[in-house]
């Protein structure tokens, strides 16, 4: 039985991808940081909990990690583990560089030293792109970060390539463009959204707040990636690939198709902060800006182009962006007042 170690495994990726690998008959270990408390209410949902063999290690430190490789041993490892909120990364730009650059450098380093023979996904993202120039983003467009996370994974990036060619590691690196699901973090913009209109919906909140609504971003759905990140480390393949949809939707239609779904009539009116929505049906505001979530430096538009892991590989998107909006507003319709937090 192979034996697969997953980094991230309480996140959203990682719950969708340890769900996949149990049922196809993987053994799954999965990283736990030590000090926090260990956010399993994902694995929970999908009642996995205890088929994964969670083992506690911490990526930033080497040793910790040396250790787990050593005893573990494992064919694959997918490197979820990440501080993946682009506006704390300017917050806490420090611990996000620690995490996601020295942290795969670790696992890197500890994979060498102990001269594993194992594939390893590396999370890499559109954020890297940063200030789009292209249209359509391949694995070929120019980086240009605006974060210091952006920049933490460029970094582990361009170290997966290195050691991919220097070192003749297994690496491939996964360029993923934004993806979304019902088990999202409720900071990410998407969920926030149909999180918080189920709320006014159910009159225990006024409005949302929301920063910028001209950010234009390729939106996915989650389930989908996760099949090509596993496509990507089952292959005889290491490389980098984009995984994307290749459609756009702005923040403001994001928020507008989840209103209607909640049958809102949403209208919009007002500039740059003062810009609001409106529900007709009631004259109820349902949307204000507030400035606070604005970002220092902003990402406006990224739309990716999935033809090489569609040629190579033969992953395509399956879900629409307008399914999974009805999959996210209908389960936290469905979840309302029952306590589940995916944080
Ligand atoms: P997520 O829900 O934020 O999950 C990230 C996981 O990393 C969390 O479970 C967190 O564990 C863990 N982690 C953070 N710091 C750690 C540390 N020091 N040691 C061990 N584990 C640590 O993110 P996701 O959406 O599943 O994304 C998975 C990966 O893909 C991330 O690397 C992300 O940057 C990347 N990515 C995501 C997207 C997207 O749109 N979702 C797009 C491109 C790339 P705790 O529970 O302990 O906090
Ligand atoms: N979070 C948040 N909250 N974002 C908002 C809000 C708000 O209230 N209002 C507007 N936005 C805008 C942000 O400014 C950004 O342009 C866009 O919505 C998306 O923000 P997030 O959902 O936080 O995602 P992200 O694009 O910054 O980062 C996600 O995708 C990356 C891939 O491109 C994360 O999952 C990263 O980990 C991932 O690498």
């Amino acid at each position: 039985m192979k034996k697969v170690l997953i980094t991230g495994i309480f996140g959203q990726d990682g719950a969708f991808l340890a769900k996949r690998l149990l049922s196809q008959g993987f053994r799954v270990f999965g990283l736990a940081r030590r000090g926090g408390s260990i956010k399993s209410d994902r694995l929970r949902y999908f009642g996995i909990l205890d088929d994964v063999e969670i083992k506690n290690s911490e990526i930033i430190d080497f040793s910790s990690i040396l250790k787990l490789l050593e005893e573990i041993k494992p064919d694959v490892i997918f490197n979820l583990a990440a501080q993946s909120f682009v506006q704390d990364s300017f917050i806490n730009p420090w611990m996000t560089s620690n995490i996601n650059y020295f942290g795969v450098l670790n696992l890197y380093e500890a994979i060498r030293f102990l001269k594993l023979d194992c594939k390893v996904y590396q999370a890499s993202t559109s954020e890297m792109y940063g200030k789009t120039i292209d249209d359509v983003q391949t694995e070929k467009s120019p980086f240009n970060p605006q974060s210091p996370y952006g920049i933490s994974k460029l970094a582990a990036h361009h170290l997966g390539v290195i050691y991919r060619e220097t070192y003749k590691l297994k690496i491939s690196n996964g360029i993923l463009f934004n993806h979304e699901s019902e088990l999202r973090g409720r900071e990410f913009v998407t969920r926030k959204i149909t999180s918080q209109l189920v709320e006014v919906k159910n009159e225990s909140r006024d409005f949302v707040l929301l920063g910028n609504l001209n950010a234009v971003r390729d939106w996915g759905y989650a389930a989908d990636y996760v099949k090509a990140i596993e496509m990507m480390n089952f292959s005889e393949v290491n490389d980098d690939f984009v995984v994307a949809t290749n459609n756009i939707t702005s923040v403001r239609e994001f928020f507008k198709k989840s209103a209607e779904l909640l049958d809102f009539k949403p209208i919009f009116s007002g500039n740059n902060a003062e810009e609001i929505c409106t529900d007709k049906k009631t004259n109820k505001v349902i949307m204000k800006i507030d400035k606070n979530y604005y970002r220092p430096l902003e990402v406006d538009y990224l739309r990716g182009d999935y033809s090489k892991i569609n040629s190579t590989l033969g992953w395509k998107p399956e879900t629409s962006v307008d399914e999974m909006i009805e999959k996210m507003v209908s389960f936290d319709l469905e979840n309302y007042n029952k306590n589940i937090y995916f944080i």
